[in-house]
C-alpha cells in the first residue's frame, strides 16, 4: 500500500488565494495594503532562502514586504531600536525576526521576541500569544504548526478524538503544534529525547508529527498502518540534498498520508505567515 502524498503547493495555494481576497478586501475598505516587515541579522544561507520566499509570498498575495538587513555584529540595543521604530510604524502590521539571531545576541532572543508588539507578533512566539494559543483565545499562531492543522483541515484529515503523538517539544514547532491539536480535540502526547521506549507511543498514532531536526529518525516499524504522518524536518545531508526527519520512502508504505520533505509543510508555513499579516492588519484596522 503506498500513502496518500500530502503535496504543500496545492494546499499553500489555497491559503494564499484566501489572503489575497483579504488583501483586496481591506484595501477596498480602508485604502491600506497590509505591510510586513522581515528582519535579517547577519547572513545566514539558510535564513537567506526563507527570507527570500517570504519576500516572494508577500509579492503573490499583495502584500508590501520590507526587508531590513542588518551586519551580523549588531549590537542588541540596535535591534531593539529598529524593532521599537516598526512598532511604531503604522503602515507595518506584522513584524518578524528571522531566527537563528547570530552568536553574540542568540542568548537574548527572548528579549529580542518579548520587544515586539503582540498585536504585530505574526510569528506567534511572543508570550502574550503563546499564553492566548494556551488558554484558546484568538490571536496570532505559530505559522508551521497552524499550517499544518490548517492542512489536515483542507486535505479532510479528522483530527477531533483522534490520537496525536508530537515528537519534538521546540517552542516554535512541537509545543505549539500539541497544543492546536488539543484545542482541536486529539488526544495529544508529546515525546522527546529522553522519551523512553518512543516507537510504543509513536505506534499509537492515528497522527503522527515529526519535529526533531535529525534526517530519517522516524522509521516504518514506529508507524501505525495508515496513520497521517507530518514532517516537519528539514535537514540537509548534502549540498543540494534535504531530506525530513521521516524516512519517507519507507514509511510511505505503511502511513495512510505523509508530507513529502521538500514540498511539504515548508510551503505551508509561508502561506500562514501570510494569513497572520492579512489578520493582524485586519485587528489594527478594524481598532483604529
Ligand atoms: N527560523 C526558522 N523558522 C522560523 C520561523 O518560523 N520564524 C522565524 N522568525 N525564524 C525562523
Amino acid at each position: 500500500m503506498s500513502a496518500r502524498i500530502l503535496a504543500g503547493k496545492e494546499f499553500a495555494a489555497q491559503l494564499k488565494a484566501e489572503a489575497a481576497q483579504r488583501v483586496k478586501a481591506l484595501q477596498d475598505k480602508y485604502g491600506v495594503t497590509p505591510g510586513l516587515a522581515v528582519v535579517l541579522v547577519g547572513d545566514d544561507p539558510a535564513s537567506q532562502v526563507y527570507v527570500r520566499n517570504k519576500d516572494r509570498a508577500c509579492a503573490e498575495v499583495g502584500i508590501h514586504a520590507e526587508r531590513i538587513n542588518l551586519p551580523a555584529d549588531t549590537p542588541l540595543e540596535e535591534l531593539l531600536a529598529v524593532i521599537d521604530r516598526l512598532n511604531a510604524d503604522a503602515s507595518i502590521h506584522g513584524i518578524l525576526v528571522q531566527l537563528p539571531l547570530p552568536a553574540q545576541i542568540a542568548a537574548h532572543e527572548g528579549e529580542v521576541i518579548n520587544r515586539i508588539s503582540p498585536d504585530k507578533d505574526v510569528d506567534g512566539f511572543h508570550p502574550v500569544s503563546v499564553g492566548r494559543l494556551v488558554t484558546g483565545e484568538s490571536g496570532l499562531l505559530p505559522c508551521t504548526p497552524a499550517g499544518c492543522l490548517r492542512m489536515l483541515e483542507l486535505a479532510g484529515i479528522p483530527v477531533d478524538g483522534k490520537r496525536a503523538v508530537v515528537v519534538g517539544r521546540s517552542n516554535i514547532v512541537g509545543k505549539p503544534m500539541a497544543m492546536l491539536l488539543l484545542r482541536k480535540n486529539a488526544t495529544v502526547t508529546i515525546c522527546h529525547s529522553h522519551t523512553q521506549d518512543l516507537a510504543s507511543i509513536t505506534r499509537e498514532a492515528d497522527i503522527l508529527v515529526a519535529a526533531i531536526g535529525k534526517p530519517n529518525f522516524i522509521t516504518a516499524d514506529m508507524v501505525k498502518p495508515g496513520a497521517t504522518v507530518i514532517d516537519v524536518g528539514i535537514n540537509r545531508i548534502a549540498p543540494k540534498k534535504l531530506v525530513g526527519d521521516v524516512d519517507f520512502a519507507a514509511v510511505s508504505e505503511v502511513a495512510g498520508a505523509i508530507t513529502p520533505v521538500p514540498g511539504g509543510v515548508g510551503l505551508l508555513t509561508v502561506a500562514m505567515l501570510m494569513e497572520n499579516v492579512v489578520q493582524a492588519a485586519e485587528q489594527q484596522l478594524a481598532a483604529k
